[in-house]
């Protein structure tokens, strides 16, 4: 069932994709009746994002959804990776109040998409809780979880019948650590230790209810899978014959990637070494519980909650020991790892992201190792182009040529269940804190016209002229 080109392989049926998410390419922030979500706020409270740059607009995908689906269609994708606006669809975030606007809109994606033979992969929770369910506490309410899960049954009755694949919640790592811990995102919290693990386990308690909404109710009729997509870099030891530095390799794992797959594809709980060194530090801070919350053995169980494996990944890091966390220090005091980029791999003007395609090898065979073998998509993979724009942009080409040697590599070497891969992003969004200084997009966009046009990098026709070649080898099934 495979097709061979002469150096890489994929196999039939392969997803080959591209992602954005509702908050980052939409705008439209207050059209037709919808909701603020927290990233409106934040966006709009000066002095938090590059240059004040707000989604406001963005690349006016609300309107413009017929030129995203001139992209999509360009590419000749199988799958499109897109979230769903919680606040458009459920303006206080609340079942009580439906918006129908926000319901047409997505009705009309999902069946322009499957019009075009291209699948759905559809996100619930990409980063934009309505403003109306901060206000009772967000991801630190207890009962979150609930209001939650009626959103997600209301998509899969409003969507179901023709969306197969789901995310639940894209990267509850960032939304916990750098909504809650670091303050860079929305909601821009930052006490230390406390709340981002709190946010964590609402969000794997959220997850873990719509999963067993789905099996239970909707997947007998409907058939699809459901996941979540989980952020990690991959790490390796600054030096691998220095064990210190491997345990502290594999502690950055812990903290990052296993703190939400050991709950889900291993034991229904935390990872051991995690949950002991949370524990350890709150009682010498002087606390009389572990800042790790616990799971309850009256809640839906958290094991077995994803029927596959999807992952972010952008870059790696080199770990060695942290300093030992004075009494005040948060998550990274827990963690006590500190990863640094190696000199040797090239950087591409954002802070955080290094070229190491090879870590993508390594993390598909970790997680194959580590979680049994499960199907994986990798749901998100890109790399941006900061100041000035090379639509002939070789770095990105280089970057992507191979990265798509090493997820072969993954496929046929290494015996990785690899389903499917998608680019971040389709086109050049809002990237978050950064604004629009950052540009991920397989397409750039001009953000200074009123009309937003789109046009394909080199980058994109090359990824077009993949897809192309093993599309028509495989014969797609999906
Ligand atoms: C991810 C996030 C995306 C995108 C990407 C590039 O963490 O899910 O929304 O912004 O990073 O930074």
């Amino acid at each position: 069932m495979r097709s061979c080109d002469e150096d890489m392989v994929f196999p039939a049926g392969f997803a080959w994709g591209a992602a954005t998410a509702a908050y980052q390419i939409e705008g439209g922030w207050d059209a037709d009746g919808k909701g603020p979500s927290i990233w409106d706020t934040f966006c709009h409270a000066k002095g938090k994002v590059f240059q004040d740059h707000t989604g406001d607009v963005a690349c006016d995908s609300y309107r413009l959804w017929d030129e995203d689906l001139k992209c999509i269609q360009q590419l000749g994708l199988t799958h499109y990776r897109l979230s769903l606006s919680w606040s458009r669809l459920l303006p206080d975030g609340t079942t009580r109040h439906v918006n129908q606007k926000g319901v047409d809109y997505y009705n009309r994606v999902i069946d322009d998409l499957l019009a075009s033979n291209v699948c759905p992969m559809v996100t619930l929770y990409h980063f934009d809780l309505p403003q109306a369910l901060q206000d009772r506490g967000g991801w630190q309410w207890p009962e979150i979880t609930k209001v939650f899960d009626s959103y997600a049954q209301f998509c899969f009755q409003t969507f179901g019948d023709r969306v197969k694949l789901w995310l639940t919640i894209n990267e509850p790592y960032v939304c916990a650590k750098l909504g809650h811990e670091d303050g860079l995102h929305a909601p821009g919290h930052g006490d230390l230790g406390v709340s981002v693990y709190l946010v964590g386990h609402n969000m794997l308690r959220a997850h873990a209810r719509a999963w067993h909404s789905y099996d239970t109710l909707f997947r007998p009729t409907q058939g699809g899978q459901l996941s979540l997509a989980l952020f990690t870099d991959w790490a390796e030891p600054w030096d691998p014959s220095n064990p210190l530095d491997v345990a502290a390799s594999e502690r950055y794992m812990t903290f990052s990637l296993d703190w939400f797959a050991w709950p889900i594809f291993v034991s229904g709980d935390y990872p051991p070494e995690m949950k002991a060194r949370v524990e350890a530090n709150s009682r010498t801070q002087g606390l009389p519980f572990s800042r790790l919350p616990q799971f309850s053995e009256d809640e839906p169980s958290i094991k077995g909650t994803a029927d596959f494996f999807a992952v972010n990944y952008y870059t790696s890091r080199k770990v060695r020991p942290g300093p030992t966390p004075p009494k005040s220090l948060g998550f990274e005091g827990d963690q006590q790892a500190v990863g640094e980029m190696d000199p040797s791999w090239p950087v591409c003007g954002i802070s955080w992201l290094a070229v190491y395609p090879e870590g993508l090898r390594k993390l598909l065979k970790y997680i194959k190792d580590t979680f049994g073998n499960p199907s994986i998509y990798i749901t998100e993979n890109g790399l941006s182009q900061v100041g000035a724009v090379e639509l002939d942009d070789s770095q990105r080409c280089s970057f992507f040529h191979a990265t798509w040697m090493e997820v072969s590599k993954a496929i046929c070497e290494d015996g990785v269940d690899l389903k499917g891969y998608f680019v971040w992003s389709l086109m050049d969004n809002f990237e978050w804190s950064d604004g629009f200084g950052v540009r991920f997009g397989l397409f750039h966009v001009d953000f200074s016209h009123p009309e937003r046009p789109r046009t394909l990098y080199r980058s994109g026709t090359d990824y077009a002229q993949l897809i192309a070649k093993f599309k028509g080898r495989s014969g797609t099934e999906h």
